[in-house]
């Protein structure tokens, strides 16, 4: 793979879907091959295709991409003013959009829509749990949600460490660690990898269950979760400077890679699933690929290698069988699965086409941190 041609793939591709988009927020193509707008300005997804302008402006200098990214922006205010349906993935949606924008521009506004975001995030805390709730609703098959937390929200907690770089108050930077620091005593299994979900009591605080989520059953290994995990704790410990967050990463890490070489690279949706059906997720391969160069920057010489390396092929997997260039349909990487029991599998979902374009600017070194 030379990753210099993918790049210039990625630019040519991205760029004829944001003139054909205008203001839109794409999530995943429709049966002509062509995005739609977002039906829920709330989606959890709809910071991605800002974060991926915003990578792309960063390489590049096209002001197309900062326009179209701050069209993004500007249309989750809706979101904000709205506020009744903003979850743990606050973080997802304001870090790629005025999280961006902020880190690149200094722009007020975008600061005070970042602050504004962590602060309800923050607000989600609950103390007596020491977790950050993930959703409100019946999400969590049955359980109650007020009680909920998912591994997913470990990639959402640098909206909080940066509040905490802005404002210099630690209260969010704490909350972070607290939810951090549960996770990894219920989260993480010994032999490094991850539950989705976790349910305690709320009036005792004792654990109920762990549902599969949006793995295969509870006990399994949803491989997108086990992304999250590799990235996630690599990034607390970026912002922390928390051994026990690096070494985390390195378990989880070591896992997925174990577990996507028996599948030449591309990970199946669930690493411990019944042998049939075959899902795969090249979105949890990208993301993977994103977690595994985080950790090379916080290792010495002797261990980067092995995760500059493991990611290199986790993106040249997808490269080779699961991406489509052709800049007259949208989406690019292929392969994605928005979890194992989902009607479709095999799509294109944005989510994949951003964290495969953060890995490929990160081989090259041209990225910038959104996280
Ligand atoms: N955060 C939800 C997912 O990974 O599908």
């Amino acid at each position: 793979m030379n990753a210099n041609e993918v790049l210039t793939k990625i630019i040519n591709k991205v760029s004829a879907e944001a003139e054909r988009l205008g203001y839109a927020i794409p999530y995943i193509p429709d049966e002509t091959g062509h995005y739609t707008d977002a039906e829920s300005i709330y989606w959890w997804t709809n910071g991605f295709w800002a974060g991926m302008l915003w990578q792309l402006y960063h390489a590049t200098g096209d002001e197309l991409f900062k326009k179209t990214a701050e069209s993004s922006e500007k249309r989750l205010d809706a979101a904000l003013d709205g506020f009744e349906n903003i979850d743990h993935d606050a973080g997802f949606l304001w870090l790629h959009t005025a999280g961006a924008n902020y880190r690149l521009t200094q722009n007020k506004r975008s600061e005070r829509r970042l602050l504004h975001a962590a602060t309800t995030l923050a607000g989600r805390y609950n103390p007596n749990l020491e977790i950050i709730r993930a959703w409100d609703g019946q999400w969590m098959k049955g359980y109650d949600t007020a009680g909920g937390a998912i591994i997913d929200t470990m990639m959402n907690l640098p909206l909080l460490y940066l509040a905490s770089e802005i404002t210099g108050d630690n209260r969010f930077k704490y909350i972070a660690i607290c939810h951090a620091d549960t996770m990894l005593k219920y989260m993480l299994r010994s032999d490094g990898s991850s539950n989705h979900q976790i349910v305690f009591d709320t009036n005792t605080g004792e654990f109920i269950a762990n549902p599969g989520g949006q793995g295969y059953a509870s006990g399994s290994s949803w491989s997108r979760g086990q992304a999250w995990a590799v990235y996630g704790y690599a990034l607390s410990y970026r912002h922390t400077g928390e051994t026990r967050y690096l070494d985390a990463a390195k378990r989880a890490a070591s896992y997925f890679i174990s577990n996507a070489l028996l599948t030449d690279y591309v990970p199946l949706a669930d690493f411990r699933a019944p042998d049939e059906p075959v899902y795969f997720d090249t979105t949890a391969g990208a993301i993977s690929a994103c977690g595994l160069l985080e950790i090379a920057e916080h290792t010495d010489d002797t261990e980067k290698t092995l995760y500059i390396e493991n990611a290199k092929k986790l993106i040249e997997a997808i490269d080779k069988n699961w991406c489509d260039y052709d800049i007259h349909t949208d989406g690019i990487v292929d392969g994605g699965s928005v979890s194992y029991h989902a009607e479709k599998h095999h799509e294109k979902i944005i989510y994949g086409d951003y964290f495969f374009t953060e890995a490929i600017l990160r081989i090259l070194n041209k990225d910038f941190l959104i996280w």
